[in-house]
């Protein structure tokens, strides 16, 4: 099973994408996370994409394609992958079907994480990331159980640059200029599964299950 998960900055995509790895071992392939990755080791990729991920802007739909091709090509996925942040561009999703018929795999459900936007903000801001593993906590809604510190692996939190209210904002034009548009692309090729995001996670996780349970 391979699926799409969308929604906009803060809906909660890498939250519900950690507890789909957990229940149905699908492999997690967040297109921020694998930039984030090459900027802590320099790679010629991850400068490339550092100023626009520090502004806020979308990495270029040719450096981006090629980074999912390549991962999706040298990896394997016994049980299927779930797509985080990716397609974020009609132009990342055109190419995902090429890529799809190319290395021969199916997108079987698009899940897209619906919140309004005056909730994304404290989302953001209270989120904060562990410097090791990545698990993600928020100081309200989700607090580790010693400040700072990951309840996971013992490594230390932080917040991530792009969360200054300047970044932030810049997330949300952009993915209302050219995410957004994505929700009626899948909605007219009938794949579009709509979850209410602004629940529990708890309750956010249930009704994905639900939906893929009834495909
Ligand atoms: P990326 O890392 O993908 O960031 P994003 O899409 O902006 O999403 P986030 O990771 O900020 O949020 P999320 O939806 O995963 O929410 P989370 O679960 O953490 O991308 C970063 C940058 O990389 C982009 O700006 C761009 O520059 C570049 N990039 C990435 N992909 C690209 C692409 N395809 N093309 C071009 N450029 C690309 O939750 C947020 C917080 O809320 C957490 O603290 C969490 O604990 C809390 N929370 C989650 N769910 C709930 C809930 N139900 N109730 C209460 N709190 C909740």
């Amino acid at each position: 099973m391979n699926i799409i998960l969308m929604g906009p900055p803060g809906a909660g995509k890498g939250t519900q994408a950690a507890r789909l790895v957990e229940k149905y071992g699908l492999v997690q392939i967040s297109t921020g996370d694998l930039f984030r990755k090459a900027l802590r080791e320099q790679t010629p990729l991850g400068v490339t994409a550092q100023g626009f991920m520090q502004k806020g802007l979308l990495v270029p739909d040719e450096v981006t394609i090629q980074m999912v091709k390549e991962y999706i090509s040298e990896n394997t996925f016994e049980n299927g992958f779930i797509l985080d942040g990716f397609p974020r561009s009609i132009q990342q999703a055109d190419e995902l079907v090429n890529m799809a018929e190319e290395l021969n795999f199916t997108i079987d459900a698009v899940i897209n994480l619906d919140i309004p936007t005056d909730k994304l903000i404290a989302r953001l801001s209270g989120r904060r990331t562990c410097k090791q593993c990545g698990s993600t906590f928020h100081i309200v809604y989700n607090p580790p159980k010693t400040e700072g510190i990951c309840d996971n692996c013992g490594g230390e939190l932080y917040q991530r640059e792009d969360e200054s209210e300047e970044a932030v904002q810049v997330r949300l034009n952009t993915y209302d200029e050219q995410t957004k548009p994505l929700i009626d692309y899948y909605t007219v090729k009938g794949q579009l599964i709509n979850v209410d995001g602004d629940q529990s996670m708890d309750d956010v996780f249930k009704d994905i299950e639900k939906c893929l349970e009834e495909k």
